[in-house]
């Protein structure tokens, strides 16, 4: 049950009474010190404003009509209106048995909706490079928790995988294997695509290239068949990258923008026809007014280039109908970075226009800033070139080896290197999570590796711990109630509970650093319980903080399988 949900509720229930008002919200939060209570609420002040009273008096008679029943154990008015707000230690005890009864760790499922998530969607024929890392990252958590919360999720990888550039990579693979069907390894796709380019300047090659461009979009089955052999071969590179990463999208995710080509001239004349687009200088554009350009004039969404050619956001204006009308999308979550945000913009406003959309449809860009390097510019190789996320990935590993066998050198080799996988690219994907997605972020191995402060080797630290306990204690008897006597015991007992509201917080603005906060400062809370409060005393065992323990260890667990990053048990 979410706790704010409940608080929230009480609160309004008594302003109504005391103001007389049809509704009125108060805004509750988590306090920010101990001294302030469990949580403070505000919004007594603007409501004594209005009805001409004072806020301290107002907000004593709120304390006078609330129903605190079996929820709330204390209130006091603080400041200039503010409502400090201490649970109920029975509320919160039996709030934790309900968790630790429960799978789903007491988290209960929202009214089931749609939900669309567009993500990765790497343009095929490049490797994939530090610049995918975080649409690909981000989008896999947002999916996970939607789905959590009793979501129905659909992934949309969104590939790039049509335009003219295909035409001259299938002409380059049949110049350049006697048989272009066999199974090509594109191990390096990256200089593949190169040479191709290079090729370019060969006149003849140029023309035949052109020619398998016609070819492909006239839908040639055998020039079409070649396409679909480089395309699988690109996206086979994609599925070991996302395998490495943990990140859960399939080929059946796949809907890329091929897959709406034959969508694109009926949706153009469409436009046309209805008088939504207009000719400018050849081409077919949408004025979108809500948007302007430097010149005051309204911008243009151009979706038929003068020579007939069919663009980007063509192709995404048939993207988003599909998913509001054949996927029956409720939300429509596109993450991707924040340089395509006017792009989404004039798309959403088109799509609505045009009916593509229903108003009550969510339609959502994501936007997310760049990774940089320690000199504050984008992230790129000694060399100036764009870092590929495979070596990445690797160097991760091989980074997290060398802590995990400095800390352990006992441990064999395989154990090692199993915990390393976990550790290396945890850190990469945790270090990004963890900040605010609409900033920009300098990637730096040593602080996302460190062991200590907001970082992925800490979390998953704070797992082993409980894990550890468990295996010594063994058996143990459930029956035993929870108790919070001691201050951090309650402190964990209270942060516990807040699990489900980290989660649909987390879900409703799609930022995932709102759950590694909680997790943080859960583990934190986890590792004052530790010091000051022993599972063990001698040969007792304390069954209550034994109680405690699990639950914290079963929440950082899931919490960062919901991140996409592994638990551990050892490390
Ligand atoms: N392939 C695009 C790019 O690399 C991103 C696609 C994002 N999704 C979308 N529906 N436009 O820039």
């Amino acid at each position: 049950m979410s706790i704010h949900q409940l608080i929230t509720e009480r609160f309004k229930a008594a302003l109504i009474t005391v103001s007389g008002r049809e509704s009125v919200d108060p805004v509750v939060q988590v306090a920010g010190r101990p001294e302030f209570g469990d949580y403070q609420v505000n919004g007594v002040m603007g409501l004594a404003k209005s009805m001409g009273c004072k806020p301290r008096e107002l907000a004593e008679q709120v304390i006078q009509k609330i129903d605190a029943q079996g929820l709330i154990a204390k209130m006091e008015v603080a400041g200039p209106g503010f409502i400090n707000v201490t649970l109920d230690a029975h509320f919160i005890i039996s709030e934790l048995q309900r968790a630790s009864d429960c799978k789903r760790l007491g988290v209960s499922q929202l009214t089931p909706q749609r939900v669309v998530v567009d993500y990765s969607s790497v343009n095929l024929a490049k490797e994939m490079h530090v610049g995918h890392l975080r649409s690909t990252i981000i989008g896999d958590a947002v999916a996970r928790v939607n789905e959590f919360l009793g979501h129905t999720v659909i992934r949309q990888n969104h590939v790039g995988d049509w335009g003219t550039q295909f035409g001259m990579l299938v002409a380059f693979l049949v110049e350049s294997r006697q048989d272009p069907m066999a199974n090509v390894d594109l191990s390096d796709l990256e200089s593949f695509y190169r040479q191709a380019k290079a090729r370019f300047d060969d006149p003849a090659f140029a023309d035949m290239a052109r020619q398998y461009v016609v070819r492909l979009q006239a839908g040639d089955p055998e020039v079409l068949a070649l396409w679909r052999h480089f395309v699988d071969v690109s996206m086979s590179h994609c599925d070991k990258v996302y395998e490495k990463l943990g990140v859960q999208l399939t080929r059946d995710d796949v809907r890329g923008e091929s897959a709406y080509n034959d969508a694109l001239p009926g949706l153009v004349n469409d436009l046309r026809e209805r008088g939504l687009s207009q000719l400018s200088e050849g081409a077919d554009v949408v004025l979108v007014d809500e948007f302007k350009g430097r010149d005051g004039e309204a911008s243009t969404f151009m979706v038929r280039k003068k020579d007939g050619g069919f663009m980007y956001g063509t192709t995404d204006l048939a993207a988003v109908r599909y998913r509001a009308q054949v996927l029956k999308a409720d939300r429509s979550l596109y993450v991707v970075d924040s340089r395509q945000s006017l792009h989404f913009q004039q798309l959403f406003v088109v799509a609505r226009r045009a009916g593509f959309v229903p108003p009550e449809v969510d339609l959502q860009h994501i936007a997310f800033g760049m990774v940089l390097g320690k000199d504050g510019k984008p992230f790129k190789t000694r060399a100036g070139e764009s870092v590929k996320l495979n070596d990445l990935l690797n160097e991760a590993v091989q980074r997290a080896q060398q802590l995990v066998a400095a800390k352990n050198p006992d441990m064999p080799e395989h154990q090692q290197f199993e915990i390393a996988k976990a550790v290396g690219i945890g850190a990469v994907k945790y270090a990004d999570l963890s900040k605010n997605r609409t900033s920009d972020y300098v990637f730096d191995w040593d602080s996302m590796l460190s062991f200590e402060g907001n970082t992925a080797p800490y979390l998953q630290y704070a797992c082993v711990r409980p894990a550890r306990i468990a295996l010594r204690v063994g058996a143990w008897k459930d029956s035993i109630p929870f108790s919070l006597d001691a201050p951090m015991e309650r402190a964990l007992g209270v942060h516990l509970m807040r699990f489900e509201d980290a989660l649909r917080t987390m879900a409703r603005d799609s930022m995932p650093h709102v759950l590694c906060a909680y997790l943080y400062d859960l583990a934190s809370a986890y590792s004052r319980f530790y010091e000051h409060c022993p599972v063990i005393e001698g040969e007792a065992v304390n069954t209550s903080r034994l109680k405690l323990s699990n639950l914290a260890g079963r929440t950082l667990a899931a919490g960062l399988e919901l991140l996409g990053i592994a638990a551990l048990k050892e490390m």
